[in-house]
C-alpha cells in the first residue's frame, strides 16, 4: 500500500487533490494519506482534514487520513510527497502584488518582482523539506506544485540534489482542453497530439490531429484573431486581454496566458492598476473565495468538492498531480507536461537546467520528448528567462544581495535604474520574517 504525504495540506485545493486520488482508486492503492501544515495553518488543516475524511468515507475507502503540524512525523517511509504550500500565506502574495504595482510595475504571483520574492521565501523551506526527506523517506518521489514551480523544481534538483522530482502546473492541461473545445473533438479519444516546450508559465506548444496534420495555425487564428475575442476562456487568474495578433501569428506556436505579461505589458499593467484602485489584487480576490470555500468545508454534510473551487486558477491541478503519481506508480508512460531536467531536450538551453516540456512519465520518472531548437523570436526571451531564473534561484539559496539585484535587473517586468534597487530593498524589508538567507 502506498503512503502519500501532502505538505501544505490546509490548502483549499486539497479536496481537489483527494477527489483525483479517489477517482484513481483502482490504479493507486493508498494505505495512508498524511496532510501536513504548520502551526499557523492548523485551523485550516483541521477543517480541510475533516472534509477529506468525509470524502474518503463517502467513497467507501479505508485510507488512514492523518493530520499533523510536524512534517517529521508524517514523512517516514513516504512513497510520494506532494508540496502545495505558501510561505507567508496570502498576505505575502498580496504584498508581492501591491509593492511592485505601487511603483508602476506588474505585481504578480509568479512573475516579475513578486515571483522573485515568492522564490526567495519558498526555496529555503523546500530545501529543508529535502533534508528531512533524505533522512526519513529516501526513496520517495517529490511532486512539486508550489510556485514558482519551475524555479522551485530547479532548486530542488540542482541544489537539493533530489533527482526524483517532478514539477507541475495546470496551465498545459488547460490549453489541451481548450484545443479540444476549439476543434470540437473528443478528449477521451485523445484525438490531438500536443508538444509543449519552454519553462513553467513561459512555454509554447504545437498541436496535431490524428491524420498527422498540424492544427497549430488554425488554433492560433481561432483563439487569437481579434474578431474572436472572448470566444474561448483561458486561465481564471489572468484576464484574457488580446495579444497583438500578428506577433502571435509570427511565433507560429501557441503561447501560454502568462506571456501576456511580457508581450502586452502595457495593457496588463493598466488593467492591474485599475483593479488596484478598486483595492483588489488577485490575492485579495482569492482571499474572499478562500473564505467562502472554508465556510462550505465546515459543513459536516459536505463530502464532495464544491463548485466554488473552480473560481481558483488551479482547476484540473488534481488531474495533473494524480495522473503523474499514477503514471510513475504503474509505469503508464503517459505523455504529460512537467518540469524536469533538460538533458538536451531544448538545445538552446543548458543541459542541467529545469525545463517544462512534454515528457513520457515512466516508473523511473519523466523522459522528456526531444524538442530541438526554437527560432530567434522565442529563443531570445527563453534564454533570458532561464538565465534570470538561475540567478533568482542562486540568490534564493545564497542570500547574496548582488545576485538578487542581478535577477531584478534581468527581469523584463522590472524597471531599471535606482528604482530597481529601491524596489528590491523595500521588498526585502517587507519579507524579512521569511528570508533567513538574506
Ligand atoms: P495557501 O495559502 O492556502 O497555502 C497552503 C497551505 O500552506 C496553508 O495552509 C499554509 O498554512 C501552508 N504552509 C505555509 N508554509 C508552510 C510550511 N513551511 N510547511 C507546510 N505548510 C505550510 O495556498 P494555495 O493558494 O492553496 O496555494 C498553495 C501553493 O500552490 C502556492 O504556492 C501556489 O502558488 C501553488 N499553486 C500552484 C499551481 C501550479 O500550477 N503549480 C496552481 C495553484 C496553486
Ligand atoms: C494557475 C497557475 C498556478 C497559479 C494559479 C493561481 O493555475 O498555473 O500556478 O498558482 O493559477 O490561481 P489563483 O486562484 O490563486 O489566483
Ligand atoms: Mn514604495
Ligand atoms: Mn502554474
Amino acid at each position: 500500500k502506498i503512503k502519500i504525504v501532502t505538505i501544505g495540506g490546509g490548502s483549499s485545493y486539497t479536496p481537489e487533490l483527494v477527489e483525483g486520488l479517489i477517482k484513481r482508486k483502482n490504479e493507486i492503492d493508498i494505505g495512508e494519506l498524511w496532510l501536513v501544515d504548520i502551526q499557523e495553518g492548523k485551523e485550516k488543516l483541521e477543517i480541510v482534514g475533516a472534509m477529506v475524511k468525509r470524502m474518503v468515507k463517502a467513497a467507501g475507502l479505508d485510507w488512514k487520513v492523518n493530520l499533523t503540524v510536524d512534517r517529521r512525523e508524517a514523512l517516514p517511509g513516504a512513497d510520494y510527497v506532494t508540496t502545495q504550500f505558501r510561505v507567508g500565506s496570502l498576505n505575502a502574495r498580496i504584498r508581492d502584488e501591491r509593492i511592485p504595482l505601487s511603483h508602476g510595475m506588474i505585481g504578480q504571483e509568479t512573475n516579475g518582482a513578486g515571483g522573485i520574492f515568492k522564490a526567495f521565501r519558498t526555496i529555503p523551506v523546500i530545501l529543508d523539506i529535502i533534508k528531512d526527506m533524505k533522512e526519513l523517506c529516501p526513496n520517495a518521489w517529490l511532486v512539486n506544485f508550489t510556485n514558482p514551480s519551475g524555479m522551485v523544481t530547479e532548486a530542488v534538483i540542482k541544489y537539493g540534489k533530489w533527482e526524483k522530482t517532478v514539477g507541475l502546473c495546470n496551465v498545459p492541461i488547460r490549453y489541451e482542453k481548450m484545443s479540444y473545445e476549439v476543434m470540437g473533438l473528443d478528449e477521451a479519444n485523445q484525438e490531438l497530439y500536443f508538444k509543449f516546450a519552454g519553462l513553467n508559465h513561459f512555454h509554447w506548444h504545437r498541436v496535431w490531429n490524428r491524420k498527422g496534420e498540424e492544427v497549430t495555425k488554425y488554433l492560433i487564428e481561432e483563439i487569437y484573431k481579434p474578431e474572436n475575442k472572448g470566444k474561448y476562456v483561458g486561465m481564471k487568474n489572468i484576464k484574457d486581454i488580446p495579444f497583438n495578433y500578428e506577433q502571435i501569428a509570427d511565433l507560429g506556436m501557441l503561447p501560454c496566458s502568462y506571456h501576456r505579461y511580457y508581450y502586452i505589458t502595457d495593457e496588463m499593467l493598466k488593467d492591474e492598476l485599475k483593479e488596484y484602485s478598486n483595492h483588489e489584487t488577485r490575492g485579495e480576490q482569492v482571499k474572499k473565495t478562500e473564505a467562502e470555500l472554508f465556510e462550505l468545508y465546515k459543513d459536516p454534510q459536505l463530502d464532495y468538492k464544491p463548485e466554488q473551487l473552480s473560481k481558483r486558477g488551479g482547476a484540473y491541478y488534481s488531474d495533473v498531480a494524480c495522473e503523474v503519481i499514477c503514471s510513475i506508480q504503474n509505469d503508464k508512460r503517459v505523455n504529460m507536461v512537467v518540469s524536469t531536467v533538460n538533458n538536451g531536450t531544448i538545445i538552446d538551453l543548458p543541459y542541467d537546467c529545469v525545463v517544462e516540456v512534454s515528457s513520457m512519465i515512466t516508473s523511473h520518472g519523466p523522459e522528456p520528448i526531444n524538442w530541438g531548437s526554437f527560432e530567434a523570436g522565442i529563443r531570445g526571451p527563453l534564454q533570458l528567462q532561464k538565465s534570470f531564473e538561475q540567478c533568482t534561484v542562486e540568490a534564493a539559496v545564497t542570500g547574496d544581495y548582488g545576485k538578487a539585484l542581478q535577477a531584478f535587473t534581468m527581469n523584463p517586468l522590472i524597471l531599471k535604474g535606482k528604482i530597481t534597487k529601491d524596489l528590491l530593498n523595500e521588498m526585502l524589508i517587507a519579507n524579512k520574517a521569511y528570508l533567513p538567507q538574506f
